[in-house]
C-alpha cells in the first residue's frame, strides 16, 4: 500500500486517527447494557418517521389505509436495520483483511474500535430486527467489482463504500433520534449509532480524501473515471435498496413489485434523494471526485 516515495496516509489523516482513537475510548460504553428491551413495540405505533417512510410525498400513499401504513412504517423499520446488519458484516469483512497488514500502520489504532463498535451495531440492529419483526430481510447490495484495479483504487472503491453507507445511515439516524413520534426504544438505537458514526465517519473521510488525492498524483485518467464511476454507482443502488419489495409485501400491499415501481418513479422522490445524498455529494465535490457546482 505505501511507496518510499508518498506515504497514502499524511498527517491530515495520522491527526484524525489520535483525536479519534482518544474520542472513541472516552466514549466507550456497553451496548449490551444499554438498552431497555421492551416485550413489544406498541401496537399501532410508527416505527419509522413518516418523512422517511418511501412512500412520503408520493400519489400512491393514498392506496394505503391506516394500517397497511402504520405496517410499512414497521417493515421499512426492519428493512432499514436489515441494510445495517447486512452493510456492517461486508464492512468488517474489509477492515479485517486491513487490520495490521503492512501499510496500514497509521488507521491500525482506530480499526480495532470501528471493528469493536461496528460488531455491536451489528448485535443491537439485528437484536431489533429478530425481536421486534422475528427475522431479517434479505441482503440486496451491490457486489463488489469483479475486475482488479491498483490497490489504491481498490482501497478506494471500498472506504468509499463504508463511508457512504455510514453517511446515508446517519442521515436516517439524526432524524429518528430526535423523532418524538416514534417509542423510546426505536429513537434510542437511532441515537447511540448516530454518536458511534460520527466518529466513523469523520474517520472515513480522511481515508477516502487522502486516497483520492494519491490516485489523481498517480495521474491515471482510467482509474480517476473508474473512481468516479463507482461511486455514482454506489450511491444509485443505495437508494434503491431502500424501497424493499418484501416491505411492501409484509405491509399488505397487493402487489408489491407493482407498488415498488410506481414509488420509486414518482417524481416527488427525486428531491427526496437528493436530501439523502446532499451530504455524500458535498463532500466527494469538496475533495473534487464530483465537480464543483457553479452557482
Ligand atoms: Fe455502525
Ligand atoms: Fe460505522
Amino acid at each position: 500500500m505505501t511507496t518510499a516515495a508518498t506515504p497514502v496516509w499524511d498527517e491530515e489523516v495520522a491527526t484524525a486517527v489520535r483525536r479519534l482513537t482518544a474520542a472513541a475510548e472516552n466514549d466507550y460504553y456497553n451496548p449490551y447494557q444499554t438498552f431497555d428491551w421492551p416485550e413489544r413495540i406498541p401496537e399501532g405505533a410508527l416505527w419509522m418517521s413518516e418523512d422517511l417512510l418511501t412512500v412520503h410525498g408520493t400519489a400512491a400513499a393514498a392506496e394505503l389505509d391506516r394500517e397497511q401504513y402504520l405496517a410499512l412504517s414497521k417493515w421499512e423499520s426492519i428493512n432499514f436495520y436489515s441494510l445495517n446488519v447486512h452493510g456492517i458484516r461486508e464492512l468488517l469483512q474489509e477492515v479485517v483483511q486491513r487490520i495490521h497488514a503492512p501499510g496500514y500502520e497509521i488507521p491500525t489504532p482506530f480499526f480495532h474500535h470501528f471493528l469493536g463498535e461496528e460488531n455491536e451495531h451489528m448485535w443491537f440492529f439485528a437484536e431489533f430486527c429478530l425481536r421486534y419483526g422475528g427475522r431479517l430481510f434479505p441482503n440486496r447490495a451491490m457486489a463488489f467489482p469483479a475486475e482488479k484495479h491498483s490497490a489504491m483504487l481498490d482501497n478506494f472503491i471500498v472506504f468509499s463504500r463504508i463511508l457512504i453507507f455510514e453517511q446515508i445511515v446517519d442521515h436516517f439516524n439524526s432524524r429518528m433520534a430526535a423523532d418524538a413520534a416514534l417509542p423510546e426504544t426505536i429513537r434510542a438505537i437511532n441515537r447511540v449509532h448516530h454518536q458511534d458514526e460520527s466518529r466513523h465517519i469523520a474517520f472515513g473521510a480522511q481515508l477516502v480524501r487522502a486516497l483520492w488525492e494519491r490516485l489523481r498524483e498517480s495521474g491515471d485518467e482510467r482509474e480517476l473515471a473508474t473512481a468516479r464511476q463507482y461511486v455514482q454507482k454506489y450511491l444509485a443502488s443505495s437508494i434503491q435498496q431502500l424501497y424493499s419489495v418484501e416491505a411492501y409485501r409484509d405491509a399488505g400491499i397487493p402487489d408489491p413489485f407493482a407498488f415498488r415501481a410506481k414509488v420509486v418513479a414518482d417524481p416527488a422522490r427525486s428531491a427526496v434523494h437528493a436530501s439523502i445524498t446532499a451530504r455524500t455529494d458535498t463532500f466527494y465535490r469538496r475533495i473534487g471526485v464530483f465537480e464543483q457546482r457553479t452557482v
